[in-house]
């Protein structure tokens, strides 16, 4: 049986239910997320946009300041609209690189490839369709040259708080002393503002979410009735974790497939994703237990948003 399958059939059997939250994206669920980055109240995308659009002198500057001859992989690149201010940029300061997006979708992947190249004439991009970690040490074999790998848009908050040093460490180990990595986290804020962003009152997160459930029914055959679970997001500003849960609204058993099937009572949770918001202290702490040194760090205006530049020590 597939892994999808077999990712959904652990976590329903779990005692505290959950599934796995990159399997939001497929098409639709690609759609819903770039409809949730337009929503007024989902604010890191229009943060880290600010920082990217703002201060593209100073970024790169600081990283020619290391490397004016490198390679650039982005980690989960989607469609660049960030990064590209900074490649027109490295570009216009003559700087010698290629750019190695590393993405899940192949869609993403023959996208950039072919756009890119139309939009910034001179880039050199080679797309790498896959897991992050794989993609890096394929990367590798291409090139020995000095790397800088960007991991923005907050998606480091996606890894649980207690995995996130296990995350950084196994980047860590596939990179050089030197090499710099500029990773995009969401700081901790009004806790209102943070609930809101995954609360939004046009309910284009709830669809989000939700629409896992469809994708579980369409692809592994399962009877989710979609009605009979709510979308239920919680912010704890002591811990920085946010979470989101589908709540059954009824006793009721659900099949997927023929096999296997799962009860839920009333009032139960499924776990279905954590966005981590961080201070910068810890920020601080995760590079020192992890190998990387922080050299600069980058705010959008109001600070909402942080781009922490590490050194590989
Ligand atoms: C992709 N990731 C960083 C988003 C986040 O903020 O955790 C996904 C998301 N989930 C709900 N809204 C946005």
């Amino acid at each position: 049986m597939n892994k999808f399958y077999e990712d959904i059939v652990r976590g329903l059997s779990s005692r505290s239910k959950y599934l796995e939250s990159k399997y939001f994206y497929d098409a639709v669920g690609d759609k819903l997320f770039q409809d949730i980055m337009e929503c007024p109240e989902y604010y890191p995308t229009r943060c880290e946009m600010e920082i990217f659009s703002q201060q593209t002198g100073a970024l790169s500057s600081l990283l020619r300041s290391h490397y004016n001859d490198f390679e650039l992989v982005e980690l989960g690149a989607g469609d660049a609209t960030k990064s590209i201010h900074l490649l027109r940029r490295l570009l216009a300061e003559n700087a010698t690189f290629t750019y190695y997006p590393i993405d899940i979708s192949s869609n993403v992947i023959n996208y950039l490839e072919t756009k890119l190249p139309l939009q910034l004439p001179g880039l050199k991009v080679k797309g790498l369709n896959g897991e992050y970690f794989e993609m890096l040490e394929r990367q590798k074999r291409d090139s020995s040259r000095p790397k800088i790998v960007l991991f923005l848009g907050s998606n480091i908050g996606n890894i649980p708080a207690d995995g996130v040093d296990g995350f950084c460490k196994e980047l860590r180990s596939h990179l050089n002393t030197g090499d710099l990595a500029l990773i995009g986290f969401d700081l901790k804020k009004d806790p209102r503002t943070i609930l809101a962003a995954y609360n939004d009152k046009g309910g284009i997160t709830k669809r989000f979410n939700l629409n896992l459930l469809r994708r579980i029914n369409d692809e592994l055959g399962a009877d989710f009735d979609l009605e009979k679970f709510e979308h239920y997001p919680v912010y704890d500003p002591g811990t920085g974790a946010c979470k989101s849960y589908l709540v059954s609204l009824a006793e009721q058993r659900v099949c997927v497939g023929d096999t296997e099937c799962f009860d839920f009572k009333e009032g139960e949770p499924i776990h279905t994703e954590i966005s981590q918001k961080y201070t910068v202290e810890q920020t601080n702490d995760i590079a020192a237990n992890c190998g990387f040194k922080p050299i600069s760090h980058l705010y959008d205006s109001r600070h909402w948003f942080l781009d922490a530049v590490w050194e590989c020590v």
